[in-house]
């Protein structure tokens, strides 16, 4: 991730401040955003290289790559951190055409150090961003309180087994990625400048974005690791449903439409299930705390059945340690919650005819394990589709037809 050198010419282009985006419900590295359409992920060549030669039919299941971009880390005096980012001419065209209002930040803008440091008086950052990334609805948010970065960080030290409520609306986990990645930023004497990548925000078409987040593959090692790492990648396939079922839970977040809050799972939560555990986990992401949004799980299978298809047409692509997001609006003034229980309860066979399919997407992230024929010098070349992807595929539909059998024999049977 370091970048060395700045490139002078990288500076001809409008510089933008990078704030911390909270939706993020899995992954290791804090992820960024320049605007509430645009996230920025630290570049990992492999992963950069397969977004710049995404085949055809997998792009409507990928966020759209938007080009890169040179961050450059500002610690002022007291400690305080400012991410700015210059955007290459390539980038630079697709944000301006994009219309980003929120490109250019002023100097009043918020700092990054709440991420590092827990003090009361540094939380500006967190509560301008989570405003600025539900712009929609400016009456949704509270004040960040400097409790609630206390609140979280006492989450951090319970089990990482145990459930924790979004506080404030951010997700735990994003909160510890990002003072991870921070504190390694600011580690990093000497180096103060990084590359990362732009990706299509698949979350920022949803006011109140319920995510999950799926390890997909029986096998999650990429071609490249050590024998140490594939020893240990083997090791948690084995000890957790990726063996079984070729899936496993990496994080989730959803919406209790009773409480306004989140409930927020994570990868430790998703490792702990047995394969009847992963699939409560579903019904889990399913409730909205007061319903179960079963109208949802037909257009999920159409999408998942779809994405089947499309893999299995992508002869010697290997998608090791890539997951899936499966996003629903947990908005209920989008969708008429009365309506929705009345649908679930008096007749489950109108399941499928209650919310439209943009309600819910699926997408592939995380490529930096991913080859395929003809990647940039890969000597293993694999054959045929990635039939462990495909397993964990069918057992995910499996799963979804179990819920809304289950549900359909459950409210039948009803007297
Ligand atoms: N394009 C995107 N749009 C919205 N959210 C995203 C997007 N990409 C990633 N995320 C969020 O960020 C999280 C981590 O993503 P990702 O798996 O790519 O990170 P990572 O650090 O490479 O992961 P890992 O630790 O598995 O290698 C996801 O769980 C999801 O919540
Ligand atoms: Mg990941």
């Amino acid at each position: 991730m370091p970048y060395s050198a700045m490139n002078p010419h990288l500076l001809d282009f409008k510089s933008v401040q990078l704030e911390p985006f909270v939706h993020q419900v899995g992954g290791h590295s804090g992820f960024f955003h320049i605007n509430n359409e645009t996230l920025c992920k630290p570049l990992v060549d492999r992963e950069h290289f397969f977004y710049e030669n995404l085949p055809a039919n997998l792009k409507e299941f990928i966020p759209e790559y938007r080009g890169e971009i040179v961050v450059q880390m500002i610690e002022d005096t007291d400690g305080y951190v400012t991410l700015v980012g210059y955007p290459t001419e390539y980038s630079s065209g697709i944000l301006n055409s994009k219309k980003c209002s929120s490109c250019t930040y002023n100097s009043n803008s918020p700092t990054m150090d709440s991420m590092c440091d827990t003090s009361a008086d540094k939380v500006s950052c967190l509560e301008n961003q989570h405003a600025n990334s539900n712009s929609l609805d400016p009456h949704r948010h509270r004040p960040l309180q400097s409790r609630i970065i206390e609140d979280t960080t006492k989450s951090e030290q319970q089990s990482p087994t145990e459930e924790h409520d979004a506080i404030g609306g951010i997700n735990p986990w994003s909160l510890k990625c990002h003072k991870q990645t921070l504190s390694r930023m600011k580690k990093n004497t000497g180096l103060n400048s990084y590359k990362f990548i732009l990706l299509e925000n698949v979350a920022a078409q949803f006011y109140f974005p319920c995510i999950l987040d799926l390890k997909m593959g029986t096998r999650q090692h990429g071609d490249d690791a050590t024998e140490e790492k594939k020893k240990r990648h083997t090791r948690k396939c084995q000890s957790t449903t990726s063996s079984s079922i070729g899936v496993r839970v990496c994080g989730m977040q959803v919406h209790q439409v009773d409480t306004g809050r989140y409930i927020c799972h994570n990868k430790y939560y998703g490792r702990s299930l047995t394969v009847e555990g992963f699939k409560l986990e579903l019904l889990q992401f399913l409730h909205n705390g007061c319903t179960s949004r079963i109208d949802l799980v037909t257009p999920i299978i159409h999408r998942l059945l779809k994405l089947q298809d499309a893999i299995e047409r992508r002869d010697s692509f290997r998608f090791y340690s890539s997951s899936l997001l499966i996003m629903y609006e947990g908005s209920t003034s989008l969708v008429n919650e009365a309506s929705l229980q009345a649908i679930n309860k008096d007749d489950p066979k109108n399941h499928s005819v209650s919310v439209s399919s943009e309600n819910i997407d699926v997408r592939m992230i995380d490529f930096a394990h991913s080859t395929h024929q003809g990647f940039s010098g890969d000597k293993t070349v694999h054959k045929g589709p990635d039939k462990g992807y495909l397993f964990g595929l069918k057992n995910l539909v499996q799963a979804f037809i179990d819920i809304k059998k289950w549900y359909s024999e459950n409210e039948t049977s009803r007297p």
